[in-house]
């Protein structure tokens, strides 16, 4: 099994890429995470956004795995899966798609205990989408929650509508705004019939019987590493595991099983919410950055805070994950800059360090800059490695020669055939 991964704080392209490499797969599987998350795709033309679903649902040979890991909200997925079939009128997505029956059920209740601790001033504010993810795994920790093989039950919604007025009366208790409890269970009954069209199996016997078969399996990794909630930069994290090995439990796959590796990361750094980041850069600079690099949610639309790339906390990414095939995304958008800065390692009371997690670094370690000699070539157009401007190739050579690794793949703009494939 290969697994695909972000690098950084996210919305490093992953989208693209695992789009891209994709047709080569039998299986593409989403193993942790929720409707949190969102791949943003070009379909003919058109971008889509996933956020539920594997990329490789375009495809008809894939089969799109739901894994265990990942926490389904049945309202998103049937708004998704109903997206796409306004796009795909006569494609029967249902048999694409397969969920593991021991996946978790985001309830609508989580939703609104998510926005009371976000916004109540006793609890700290973490910048969550609000989607009921971080509820969905802490009731799962807690052994309360409902689980997606539960809606063949026939005591499916006794039970749920149990929970539901339960929870609604704690939050009603706490002053939470909520529409009536009768509309929250009718909506998320429809949607769990409309879920009952698709696949629900033991996705995990699947996956080990493809890749007996020698079938090929791609996990797609929602969020990023600096998000992950061991070694991310906790508090300021997601509720799951991001890093590669989470793609074993999440999948229920050996690591004896695993592959390829690859790692996705931007030419710079962006972040969405709080939390450290060593390298932002503030005011004109950063606006101009994060328009050029249209860093705006693809869910929400929020300003993402932008920074220059972070070599420390790279190789870290890289160290956790065990990267084989580095991906480099959006190096078009630096295209123009006289210089680009990159930060090599941290000094702090006189000590150097170029291997940080970055959570150990706080206000008073200074990044340490280098700059290297800026491009001038509008990427799109190329798509030979001998086009690669050779200030690129200079780029591209000195994090190779920091990180340890080569870079296999440059993707020079948004579009499916915008990549380049390194020797
Ligand atoms: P998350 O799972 O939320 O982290 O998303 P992601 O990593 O899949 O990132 P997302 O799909 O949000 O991609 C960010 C944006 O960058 C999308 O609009 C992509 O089309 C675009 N993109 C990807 N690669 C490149 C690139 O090399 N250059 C440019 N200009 N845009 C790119």
């Amino acid at each position: 099994m290969d697994i695909l991964i972000g690098l950084q704080w996210g919305d490093e392209g992953k989208g693209k890429i695992i789009d891209l490499i994709s047709r080569d797969y039998d299986i593409i599987a989403r193993f942790n995470g929720g409707a949190n998350a969102g791949h943003s795709i070009y379909h003919k033309g058109k971008r889509i956004t996933l956020k539920l679903l594997p990329s490789g649902i375009f495809y008809p040979h894939i089969k799109n795995i739901i894994g265990t890991g990942v926490v389904i909200d049945p309202i998103a997925l049937q708004a998704e899966v109903e997206q796409l079939q306004a796009c795909l009128p006569d494609t029967d997505l249902f048999h694409r798609i397969l969920v593991s029956a021991k996946a978790h059920l985001v309830l609508p209740t989580y939703k609104y205990w998510d926005i009371y601790f976000e916004e109540s001033p006793e609890y700290r504010t973490i910048g969550t989408t609000k989607n009921g993810i971080a509820p969905t795994y802490s009731n799962k920790i807690l052994r309360q929650n409902i689980r997606v093989g539960d809606i063949l039950s026939k005591n499916f919604e006794a039970e749920v509508f149990q929970i539901l007025a339960k929870q609604y009366l704690e939050l009603q208790a706490l002053g939470q705004d909520m529409p009536m409890l009768q509309e929250l269970y009718d909506n998320f009954l429809e949607a769990c019939n409309f879920f009952k069209k698709t696949q629900i199996t033991d996705t995990e016997i699947i996956i080990n019987e493809a890749l007996r078969n020698n079938k090929k399996v791609l996990a797609e990794g929602a969020q990023a590493t600096l998000l992950d909630i061991d070694h991310g930069s906790y508090p300021y994290v997601t509720s799951s595991n991001t890093i590669a090995s989470a793609a074993c439990v999440g999948l229920g796959v050996s690591p004896k099983l695993i592959d390829k590796i690859y790692g996705v990361t931007k030419a710079y750094c962006t972040r969405v919410g709080k939390g450290i980041f060593p390298t932002e850069i503030t005011g004109s600079p950063a606006n101009e950055l994060r328009k050029k690099g249209d860093e705006f949610g693809s869910n929400t639309k929020r300003p993402r805070r932008v920074g220059w790339l972070d070599l420390p906390a790279l190789k870290y990414a890289i160290m956790l994950n065990g990267v084989t095939d580095l991906v480099l995304t959006k190096a078009d958008i630096l295209n123009g800059m006289s210089e680009v800065p990159i930060c090599t390692a941290y000094e702090r009371d006189g000590e150097t360090r170029t291997l940080v997690s970055p959570t150990s670094v706080d206000d008073a370690a200074r990044p340490v800059w280098k700059f290297l000699d800026g491009w001038n070539t509008p990427l799109g157009k190329i798509n030979q490695q001998i086009q690669v401007p050779k200030e690129l190739k200079l780029f591209i050579s000195f994090l190779e020669e920091e990180l340890k690794i080569s870079v296999k793949y440059l993707s020079t703009g948004p579009q499916r055939e915008e990549l380049i494939i390194l020797d």
